[in-house]
């Protein structure tokens, strides 16, 4: 009989395109995956390393899975992901844990399984910077999903100094445009309507054949050419490495999304300099003053940290500065979190003080609401291409969906449904969600 596997993903948008990578291996070696923990034989927890709680989560679901264990007899538990990678034998010492594998090790999952049956070696931290899992059509679970995700590259090259990730995934890979354009136009014949191209930095995609080499913007351009119908998105973009080809690119194509994810972390040149992020903040203006310049309207959004090693009540005013300058439409905000083994960890002391860091992500999170709110309200009475997802959470008399600049729209639930394109006229605006009418269907 089939076993039955279930996948719970914590992290990036990354491990959920994984964990569909992961579900198709196992299937294809006789497993079946399954949505709902209390039928499975195996559980698989896709973990992430990015930030301490985030590994905390996963120690307190171990916790509450080793008592699952014990009315189980023959379940099995197994850690895959950043953090898998990351302290795979502390891991591989609690009670219950079976099995775990890193994210270049997941063709070998099957295997590690059975292997854990019969008291073998069960865990496979290898990294193989050839693989990109190519070949492997990503199972999903929801058969009338409208978006999904194209891993575009694996890896990370950069070292910032305070970040785990080039140490949990390994060097940079791109896959090959090829294979890519191949998985877009699959998703496409499958009605889906969006998909979102994924990478730690997706400006330094770069593959080369016998036929030609393929940078990120011409990879964009491809992928929007071959599905001139479906919203095309990416992301992360780092500033350093975002050409005016990309933003023009943008602006010439209809169905690139109208939003640059482009996380500045900082906005003080000292802070930028010990992160080792590689440009400064006059650099980053200036990139966001060309997107703004070529693409009207263009969403836009960041991810910042505070409290990093010798961030001073000074540097941290810049970050809030240049939030008042960028005014960006939404951001992920955190504090930050020192992360053993890195560049940081070694050379920098943690030296601002919990509860100051603490107090910098309130004022972080208060200023961005504030934005957000300022914003969105500047939406009312504009009319935005929404693409519809489904029901409110609140009330099935609400359909929500995405503008292009990535926005959630809220409006009443008219002869429209999930996967319709359709036009709609802000009338309300909270910092969160706008509020709207559906136009002209
Ligand atoms: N590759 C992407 C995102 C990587 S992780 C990029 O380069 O932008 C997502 C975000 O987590 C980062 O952008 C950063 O803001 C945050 N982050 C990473 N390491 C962190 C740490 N040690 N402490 C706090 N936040 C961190
Ligand atoms: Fe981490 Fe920097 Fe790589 Fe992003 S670009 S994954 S922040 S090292
Ligand atoms: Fe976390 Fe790894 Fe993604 S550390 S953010 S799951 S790449």
């Amino acid at each position: 009989m089939n076993q039955k596997v279930y996948i719970e993903t914590y992290g990036c948008q990354m491990n959920v395109a994984d964990s569909e990578t992961v579900a198709a291996i196992m299937q294809s070696k006789d497993f079946f995956p399954v949505v709902s923990i209390s039928e499975a034989d195996v559980i698989i927890l896709n973990t992430c390393s990015v930030r301490d709680n985030a590994e905390q989560k996963i120690w307190n679901r171990l916790d509450f899975l080793k008592g699952l264990k014990r009315r189980k007899k023959n379940l099995k538990v197994g850690i895959i992901g950043c953090m898998a990678q990351r302290v795979a034998d502390k891991l591989l010492e609690h009670e219950a844990v079976d099995f775990v594998a890193g994210p270049d090790a997941y063709r070998s999952l099957p295997e590690l399984v059975s292997e854990s049956d019969i008291d073998l070696t069960h865990i496979n931290t290898d990294f193989n910077t050839n693989e990109t899992y190519s070949g492997i059509v990503q199972y999903k679970y929801d058969e009338n999903a409208i978006s999904g995700f194209v891993p575009i590259t694996r890896g990370c090259n950069n070292f910032c100094s305070y970040c785990i990730v080039p140490y949990t995934r390994g060097r940079e890979r791109s896959s090959s445009y090829v294979d890519i354009i191949n998985e877009v136009t699959d998703l496409r014949d499958k009605n889906y309507k969006e998909i979102t191209l994924l990478g730690q930095n997706v400006n330094s995609y770069f593959f080369e054949d016998v036929k030609q080499s393929v940078d990120f913007p011409k990879l964009i351009k491809m992928v929007a050419e071959a599905a001139p119908d479906m919203r095309i998105r990416f992301t992360t973009s780092h500033p350093k490495d975002i050409s005016n080809e990309l933003i023009d690119a943008i602006a010439s194509y209809e169905n690139i999304c109208n939003h640059i994810h482009l996380p500045v972390q900082s906005g003080s040149n000292k802070v930028l300099n010990l992160m080792n992020r590689k440009y400064t903040r006059e650099w980053y203006l200036e990139r966001i003053e060309k997107i703004k310049s070529t693409i009207p309207n263009c969403g836009l959004s960041s991810d910042i940290f505070c409290g990093f090693s010798g961030e001073t009540e000074i540097e941290f005013q810049e970050t809030l500065d240049l939030m008042n300058i960028v005014k960006y439409d939404s951001a992920f905000l955190f504090k930050y979190s020192v992360r053993p083994g890195t560049a940081a960890s070694k050379n920098l002391t943690d030296d601002v003080p919990e509860s100051e860091k603490v107090a910098r992500l309130n004022r972080l999170i208060n200023l961005q609401n504030q934005i957000s709110l300022k914003k969105n309200k500047a939406d009312i009475g504009k009319n935005y291409q929404v693409l519809v997802e489904g029901f409110s959470k609140r009330s099935k008399e609400y359909l929500f969906g995405r503008t292009q600049q990535n926005k959630v729209v809220v409006f009443p639930a008219e002869n429209v449904k999930r996967g319709n394109f359709i036009n709609v006229k802000i009338t309300d605006a909270s910092s969160a969600t706008l509020k709207g009418i559906i136009i002209n269907n």
